[in-house]
């Protein structure tokens, strides 16, 4: 009987490792001869440990498990998959949360061993790939392009035209770079690909080198991330083990070489430009642009920046074609957006669909509402810079354009949940301390103006001359949309302002 037990971080830091020893030990204590599989997580994470069991009718879901709560599962008959247990959930793929996604870029996650190639190939794994090393780099470009795909990373920017850039420029050495120093806060889906789905990362940068002319790819990933660095360099030596990347891949007479640099926890170095110059051996300094980096990037050469959830909605694009991840979505925010439900929630974890979902829809039908039981009062969404949102805008689509129209962020969509006892003028602080921690220095709006930010919102909650120093924060605000050299002087004061609008009660009430 195969018996299924996560391996990635969130199942790690729940106890899955415990569980899966005691597990083997039951078996054996049983004479059951079982087969562990160390799959990634199905991104349910309340459930985690989340153990399965494979049956003639679809693997069957236990969760969340404890070492504890193994013996009893194994005497209601965990290992002939019967359910009469409080921790049974049935059917896996029944759970309403897992079965009303539309998993394209996730497709695989939790069903196969994060390691096997075998397995990989099985789902359809290297499909993508097989007819890339077939096509011209226009035609790859092409497909990119056809299919709609925008920058996942946060920005949202073309694919496809990012791509036509450095397939443009003249023949030489040019880079793929991807962008893993997933520093939003309540994101993990960069994470989940590398910890559950290696394979599909390491197809969607050889494809994207095939398709500009790179032999060379850079992983930045954030140090922050110690199983999906292991994890990830075992899958790349197998890929290199078995003919996937290095010279002539399968045949093919191409080249691609892919290596992870590890980040050293500085949040401005997601930042293109910041991570290129900490890859280069330097301390992360936003450059100014132009150049852009798929002009002048890495080494000063022509380089392809994408977040790793990008990269990794390329291979089903290859494999399926561009229409299939076209036909997803709502006006110009094609195919699906990976989104991650954190903070204050009952069910948090991954849910991938396709653009178009409501705010409410998400945190509700999916996150169950907030774990503390109490009225939800704001979410976050898009990471530290993105605008607190009130109830009166969590019925719009989630789309980039629509949220952009009241000043939101979709961002690498991140959920980030609130209940009533929130205090937002401690958010509002927040958000320009934050600021002031992790401004690279370069331009003053930002380098002074979090810090004097931080000032200001103090003698506001502390109640001094609370009018004229709103008046002052709403011109600080201003200056650093306006004067800041990148996002993270610029989005700031994004949480601010939407508390000052939103919840301005919040911002002035004075501090027990
Ligand atoms: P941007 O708008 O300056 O650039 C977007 C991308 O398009 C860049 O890679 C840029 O080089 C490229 N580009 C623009 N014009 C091009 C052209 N003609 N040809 C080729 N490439 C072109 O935005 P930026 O500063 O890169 O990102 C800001 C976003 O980052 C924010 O919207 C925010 O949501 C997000 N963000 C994400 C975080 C995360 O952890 N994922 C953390 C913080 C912010
Ligand atoms: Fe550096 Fe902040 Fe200026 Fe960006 S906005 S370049 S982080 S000082």
């Amino acid at each position: 009987v195969t018996v299924y037990v996560p391996c990635d971080t969130t199942a790690l830091a729940m106890g899955a490792n415990a569980v899966a020893d005691a597990l083997q030990q039951a078996a054996n204590a049983k004479g059951v001869d079982i087969k562990l599989v160390r799959n990634g997580s199905r991104g349910l994470f309340w459930l985690e440990p989340l153990v399965e069991v494979e049956t003639p009718g679809g693997r069957v879901a236990y969760g969340p498990v404890e070492p504890t709560d193994v013996d009893s599962l194994v005497g209601a008959g965990l290992f002939e998959g019967k359910a009469d247990h409080p921790l049974a959930q049935g059917l896996t793929d029944e759970i309403p949360y897992l079965k009303k996604q539309q998993r394209l870029t996730f497709s695989r996650i939790g069903l196969t061993d994060p390691l096997s190639i075998d397995d990989y190939r099985a789902h359809r794994g290297f499909a993508g790939l097989e007819k890339a090393l077939n096509m011209d780099g226009q035609a790859i470009v092409d497909a990119v392009k056809d299919s709609g795909l925008r920058g996942r990373g946060g920005a949202a920017f073309p694919t496809g035209i990012k791509w036509q850039t450095v397939h443009d420029e003249p023949e030489g050495q040019k880079y793929i770079v991807c962008n893993a120093d997933e520093g939003d806060s309540g994101t993990f889906a960069d994470r989940l690909v590398m910890e559950c789905d290696p394979y599909m990362l390491i197809e969607g940068m050889t494809i994207a080198g095939l398709a500009v002319g790179a032999n060379q790819g850079y992983i930045y990933l954030r140090s922050e991330y110690p199983v999906a660095q292991r994890i990830f360099n075992d899958a790349l030596q197998r890929a290199y083990d078995a003919g996937y990347l290095g010279r002539d891949i399968r045949g093919s007479g191409k080249d691609f070489d892919l290596e992870v640099r590890l980040g050293a926890g500085a949040y401005i170095c997601g930042e293109e430009t910041s991570l290129l110059d900490s890859l280069e051996g330097k301390r992360g300094m936003v450059r100014a642009k132009p150049p852009l980096p798929a002009i002048k990037g890495l080494f000063g050469l022509p380089t392809v920046v994408n977040n790793v959830l990008s990269l990794a909605a390329v291979p089903y694009i290859l494999d399926q074609g561009a229409q299939a991840y076209a036909d997803y979505g709502m006006g110009r925010s094609r195919g699906t957006l990976p989104m991650q439900l954190a903070g204050n929630v009952k069910r948090g974890g991954l849910v991938e669909l396709a653009f178009g979902i409501t705010l409410r829809e998400l945190m509700e039908d999916f996150g169950g509402g907030t774990l503390s039981g109490r009225p939800l009062k704001a979410v976050q969404v898009g990471g530290p810079l993105g605008a607190y949102l009130p109830e009166s805008q969590w019925d719009a689509p989630i789309d980039y354009e629509a949220f952009a129209e009241f000043g939101g962020v979709v961002g690498h969509g991140g959920v980030v949940m609130f209940d009533d006892t929130v205090d937002m003028g401690e958010q509002a602080r927040f958000a320009m301390e934050f600021c002031s921690v992790e401004s690279c220095g370069k331009c003053t709006p930002c380098r002074i103006g979090a810090v004097r930010g931080v000032e200001v919102i103090d003698r506001i909650r502390a109640g001094e001359n609370a009018e004229a120093n709103l008046t002052l924060l709403t011109d600080l605000c201003e200056t650093m949309v306006d004067g800041s050299l990148c996002a993270m002087g610029g989005m700031t004061p994004f949480p601010v302002q939407s508390v000052m609008k939103h919840f301005p009660n919040d911002l002035t009430r004075q501090k027990a």
